[in-house]
């Protein structure tokens, strides 16, 4: 996929969270956004996946300008597969009907083809026993696996995660990275937020690196990882590389 952010501002209050960011990424297939924490990767995914819109700059999918005036943000919205660190899924709700609802309410399925392609991604995540429990009588990890069930069963133009896995212990943590990693083995176009390197170095082909609000590398995720050009990257991955 392409992405292009030209300018790219969204402020609360006095703090510039993006400050004028811009980045023309070509051609990739996997994102990773990594940074520390405050730096912005969550209100730039939430601008990517047009549930905020900022206050100056311009934002291009794939050579689609995105347009940020209510109306259409929620056809933006629709397509793409979102899936958020905790709290994706609809409590009242089981897993199946998760999955279910919005392909009945928001993507026009009729009801039993919903329920067969729920059902499917269910087995195919190993979740099928638990299709009829609600998220609380869920682990962490199942969730996040429902969560990203979902979030595939719109046929997405691609994945927007923002660190599925913050909430997880490790073995959780493990099941639902290779989840990602076979997702992004199918081809599916993802961007991530992550504060696993070794996964988005693994995994992301390219890769961005979001601090005090502005983008101060990008570039191959091989390269940002092996030759981190500034004293800020070499410092963070110090730090985030050190346990
Ligand atoms: N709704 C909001 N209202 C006010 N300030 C906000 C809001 N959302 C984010 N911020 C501020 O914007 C800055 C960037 O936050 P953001 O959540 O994008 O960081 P992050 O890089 O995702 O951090 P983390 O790694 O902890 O998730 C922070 O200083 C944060 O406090
Ligand atoms: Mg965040």
């Amino acid at each position: 996929m392409r992405l292009r952010l030209s300018g790219i501002t969204k402020r609360f209050g006095t703090l510039a969270a993006l400050d004028s960011l811009s980045l023309d990424l070509p051609a990739f297939k996997a994102l990773a956004v990594i940074g520390p924490s405050g730096g912005g990767k969550t209100t730039l995914l939430r601008v990517v996946g047009g549930l905020i819109a900022p206050d100056e700059g311009k934002l291009e999918i794939d050579g689609e300008p995105v347009d940020f005036a209510e109306e259409s943000l929620l056809a933006h919205r629709r397509r793409i597969g979102t899936v958020f660190q905790s709290y994706n899924l609809f409590p009242h709700l089981s897993a199946i009907d998760n999955i279910t609802l919005p392909l009945v309410k928001v993507h026009g399925f009729a009801p039993e083809a919903a329920r067969a392609e729920a059902q499917a991604l269910l087995a195919r995540f190993h979740l099928a026993p638990h299709a009829d429990k609600m998220p609380a009588q869920l682990s962490g990890g199942q969730q996040q696996r429902v969560a990203l069930a979902r979030a595939i069963a719109i046929r997405p133009r691609f994945l927007l995660l923002d660190e599925p896995t913050s909430a997880l212990d490790p073995e959780m943590t493990a099941e639902v990275l290779d989840i990602i990693t076979e997702l992004r083995q199918e081809g599916r176009d993802i961007i991530m937020a992550t504060h696993h390197m070794g996964f988005a170095r693994s995994v992301a082909d390219q890769c961005i690196f979001v601090c005090d609000g502005a983008i101060a590398e990008a570039g191959p995720a091989a390269e940002l990882f092996a030759r981190p050009r500034s004293d800020k990257l070499r410092n963070f991955l110090a730090k985030v590389l050190k346990y």
